[in-house]
């Protein structure tokens, strides 16, 4: 008996008709001893080139780990052609000298800064994990705000997206959620995330009906102020609600940009974007900095991108610039900062000195 009725409103399942798969190809019978065919470039049968060409060939045929790897552990690059005293950093500008950032006593009265960059996939949520990482080092008290529903940051930090009981998308949507309660401590003494996943993607529909909805992050916030010394926001790539909230409630804003050609693209509409916060809803918004991420110096390309960045933006550019390397990929997928990870290498270098660089430009000074 159907316990739903008769009719057209339910199919008892013993009456669906049977599955027809179509006749499958007829497959060719192979041996699993034989050998799979696989075309290799004879060493010996290949033309003899100058040491030149063969230098070519092998940085263009590498695989692409291997390119990335080489290590360069100084960021000084060269010297100064007019005055051979004088080294120069990956931008072509002078190396500064960057002491330690100052150490502090009492904690509180944070700056705020914003990651910011509507392109997707150029070291945003990278630069808030190794930035905070390094500053807490230094013995800053951090907080990093995921502000992005891929919830990037949060995973990076070694949490599961399912098991967050409350997250920033509760903080901005429920007047009744203290931002203690959703703080959760990272690994890093001193570092402390605000997490979010899929969730915050309702939030940039339902902010649009609320009364000052690009403020609704800065409101939030006022509380962590007096607790932290530097709070990091991750922006998500786009330039909507969202990141127009993170910008109003930012005293400064980090560009990370790719140093790749496409990456100078839609650098305009940025800072168009940053420019209208400015003048609307935020006039101490500053550019902190600009800073060019996964730089390959060995490229012609990469230091002409550098040099664009440069001419483009000035000594808003910092002097610091992240190499490509996938230890960053790697120490994602452990879920720490790189500090942590391969606290050694050339990427842990290079953010410690962009933490000094921070310092000196915005929290020291
Ligand atoms: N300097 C680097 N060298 C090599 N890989 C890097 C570097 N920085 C970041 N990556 C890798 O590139 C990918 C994108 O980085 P990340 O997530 O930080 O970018 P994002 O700007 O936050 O992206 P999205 O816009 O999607 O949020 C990640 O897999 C990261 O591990
Ligand atoms: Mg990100």
């Amino acid at each position: 008996m159907n316990i739903f009725g008769s009719g057209n409103h339910g199919s008892n399942a013993t009456e669906m008709p049977p599955l027809v798969r179509p006749p499958a190809p007829p497959v060719q019978e192979t041996q699993p001893s034989e050998p799979v065919p696989f075309a290799r470039r004879e060493e010996s049968a290949s033309p003899a080139g100058s040491a030149a060409e063969q230098a070519v060939e092998a940085s263009v045929e590498a695989p692409a780990e291997a390119r990335v790897e080489a290590p360069v552990e100084s960021p000084v690059t060269e010297t100064s052609y007019d005055d051979p005293e004088v080294v120069l950093g990956p931008t072509g500008r002078p190396w500064p000298d960057l002491p330690d950032p100052r150490p502090i006593g009492i904690h509180g009265n944070a700056r705020i800064i914003s990651m910011c960059n509507q392109k997707g996939g150029v070291g945003k949520t990278t630069t808030t994990i190794n930035l905070g990482a390094s500053l807490a080092e230094y013995g800053r008290k951090v907080l990093l705000v995921d502000f992005d529903p891929q919830g990037s940051l949060s995973v990076g930090l070694g949490m599961n997206s399912h098991d967050m009981e409350l997250t920033v998308y509760n903080l901005l949507m429920q007047r009744d959620v203290d931002i203690r309660d959703v703080i959760v401590e990272t690994s890093v003494p001193g570092m402390d995330l605000l997490p979010s996943n899929i969730d915050l993607s309702a939030a940039e529909v339902q902010l649009v009906h609320e009364v000052a909805r690009e403020q609704t992050l800065q409101r939030v916030l006022q509380d962590a102020i007096n607790i932290y010394d530097v709070i990091l926001i991750d922006c998500q790539p786009s330039l909507g609600l969202l990141t127009v909230n993170a910008l109003t409630a930012s005293h400064g804003v980090i560009v990370p940009l790719e140093c790749e050609y496409f990456a100078l693209r839609g650098v305009a509409l940025l800072k168009n974007t940053i420019d209208k916060v400015k003048e609307r809803l935020n006039p101490r918004l500053h550019i902190d900095g600009v800073l060019g991420t996964m730089y390959d110096g060995r490229t012609l390309h990469g230091r002409e991108v550098m040099h664009r960045l440069v001419e483009a933006w000035g000594d808003d550019v910092f002097h610091t610039v992240i190499r490509r390397t996938v230890k960053f990929s790697d120490s994602t997928v452990a879920g720490e900062p790189i500090t942590e990870y391969a606290g050694d290498s050339a990427g842990a270098e290079a953010y410690r000195n962009l933490a000094k660089e921070v310092a000196v430009r915005c929290l020291d000074a």
